[in-house]
């Protein structure tokens, strides 16, 4: 279902003090919404309030891990005092791992899925229920990856976390839509996004050396976009009711060309990693 008029709409949005978490929730203020921000970075989260209450718009700050079933309890219950069920529910914190599969450890492994994929349960969990109940077009939004639909070398610990994004968000698309719920999910895959997803360097392999890591960083900033790119494509997704999208660099045409030929695609993701460095 669409939701074309956001005015007066609660939107909470995780991993909202940086990057696409943070253009995404000054977008939905640009749109009339009322923001719930929320990540684990209370300062950051701070300036980010400021810069959403300068647009007019109401916003609530929550600073939370989401890797904490219980912290977002906490914030479900804080959210259901201000207003029966969210309107939207954005699903956005997430971190990088690079690193090749047998220079992964357990403990890497463990990380990036509390983070990318219980964080999404965590968050629909706590929001679902009383988003169904309430009935009339609602919205869950999960931020995966074009790295959920197709992967990239040296990082499978997030590319398998972002398949997993990928594949509870059709699934639970597909559990709603047989029960006749009024509340729809969307899939964001975001390609190249200069964030500073990039910068946190305990988010490497130890044996990707710096200069490996500095080629990552540099390609990242040389070839990627700014995150409003994303945050637009979610603001009108959510507008229309679109349950895929595909923002930034590459998103589009590799999901297509995947669909053409697995080969060529692979090909052309290697081609891409050597050329950036980074393998
Ligand atoms: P970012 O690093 O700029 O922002 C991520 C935010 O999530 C940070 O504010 C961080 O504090 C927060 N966060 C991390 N772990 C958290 C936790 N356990 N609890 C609460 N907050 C936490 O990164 P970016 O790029 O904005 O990433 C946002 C989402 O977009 C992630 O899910 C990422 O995987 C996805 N994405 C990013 C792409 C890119 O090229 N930057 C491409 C495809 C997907």
């Amino acid at each position: 279902m669409s939701m074309h008029d956001l005015s007066g709409k609660w939107v909470l949005v995780t991993g909202a003090a940086s990057g696409i978490g943070r253009a995404t929730a000054l977008a939905f203020a640009d749109a009339g919404a009322s923001l719930f921000v929320a990540d684990m970075n209370a300062e950051r989260l701070e300036t980010v309030r400021q810069e959403v209450m300068a647009r007019g718009a109401e916003c609530v700050v929550h600073a939370l891990d989401v890797t904490d079933p219980g912290a977002m309890a906490e914030l479900a219950q804080r959210v259901h005092s201000r207003t029966p069920a969210l309107d939207v529910l954005v699903n956005n914190a997430g971190i990088g791992y690079l690193g090749a599969f047998i220079d992964s450890p357990l403990d890497a492994w463990h990380r990036v899925f509390s983070v990318n994929v219980m964080g999404v349960v965590h968050g629909c969990q706590a929001f679902l229920p009383a988003m169904e109940a309430a009935g009339g077009p609602r919205r869950v939004v999960n931020v995966a990856s074009l790295a959920g639909l197709a992967p990239a070398p040296n990082m499978s610990a997030y590319v398998a976390s972002k398949h997993a994004v990928v594949g509870l968000s059709e699934g639970l698309s597909l559990e709603l839509k047989l029960r006749a719920s009024s509340v729809g999910v969307t899939t964001v895959c975001p390609g190249i996004i200069n964030t500073d997803i990039t910068k946190a360097r305990h988010n490497v392999a130890v044996t990707i050396d710096d200069a490996q890591y500095e080629r990552l960083t540099a390609y990242y900033e040389a070839q990627g976009v700014g995150p409003r790119v994303v945050a637009i494509a979610i603001v009108s997704a959510v507008r229309q009711g679109r349950e895929l999208v595909l923002a930034g660099p590459f998103a589009k045409p590799i999901y297509h060309l995947r669909r053409l030929s697995r080969r060529l695609a692979q090909w052309l993701m290697l081609a891409d990693a050597r050329k950036a460095g980074y393998v």
